[in-house]
């Protein structure tokens, strides 16, 4: 998988070890990427799985591969895409250097899916084909902050004011400057996201909070407006 990122980027040379590229020359650690395109997008409504619907020409799913082929430091990219899709997806991704997965009922399951392709790296990002249109400076951001750090997720301050309600009752209102909405690529160290992804927990919505839950700091950094989850029509 190296190798065929090497030649996805075109600018590695044709030495047969990979190891002696300008992955490794630079100092960087090598990173993959779990691109998480297995929901139904049952929301959305559009007929077809939502990493597939597509905005300005190109699918969702696309968009992020093409910002990722940007980000020099990933390399390996695994997809993971409906179970009932996967001829059809995986024949659409032909000729990119990518490996699909079929993924599982939840994200989270659909993340270990992805995990278990995953060789070699160093550093693992994972990202929602749902965020199309985060910036290729916020995937950067994140792999330089994982020089110091085993888990980090970008995000952005909350507008709203965020309320806990329980059977149409507000019981909490958390102050909103310590808020922040989460988004994609969250960035871990491989070992530690392996390590805290160990058993199923109905619960996780994303991977920082097994993360926490192990005790391990996440340290958050800037996300994106463009950052945004595509979700319903009206997104
Ligand atoms: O459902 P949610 O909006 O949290 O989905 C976020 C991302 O997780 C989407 O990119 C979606 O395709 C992916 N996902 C998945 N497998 C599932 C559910 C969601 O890969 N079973």
């Amino acid at each position: 998988e190296l190798r065929s990122r090497h030649q996805l980027h075109g600018d590695l040379g044709d030495d047969d070890e990979p190891w002696t590229t300008g992955v490794r020359e630079t100092g960087a650690s090598v990173t993959a990427m779990i691109l998480v395109a297995a929901g139904s997008g049952s929301r959305l409504a559009a007929g077809v799985p939502k990493a597939l619907v597509e905005v300005g020409g190109r699918s969702l799913l696309q968009h992020c591969l093409d910002t990722a082929s940007t980000v020099e430091r990933i390399t390996q990219i695994v997809v993971v895409v409906p179970a009932a899709h996967l001829r059809e997806v995986s024949a659409a991704l032909a000729g990119q250097a990518v490996d699909v997965a079929a993924g599982g009922d939840t994200r989270d399951d659909s993340v270990r899916a992805g995990l278990a392709l995953i060789t070699g790296a160093e550093q693992i990002l994972v990202h929602d084909a749902a965020r199309p249109f985060v910036p290729a400076e916020v995937f950067e951001r994140v792999i330089d902050a994982l020089t110091d750090s085993e888990a980090v997720i970008p995000a952005v301050p909350v507008v709203d004011t965020i309320k806990r309600v329980r059977d149409g009752v507000v019981i909490d209102t958390p102050v909103r400057d310590e808020l922040v909405a989460v988004q994609t690529p969250q960035g871990f160290r491989a070992a530690t996201l392996r390590a805290a992804h160990d058993g199923h927990d109905p619960q996780v919505t994303d991977d920082a909070m097994r993360v926490e839950r192990a005790g391990i700091a996440v340290r958050v950094v800037a996300g994106s407006p463009q950052g945004f989850k595509i979700t319903t029509p009206f997104d």
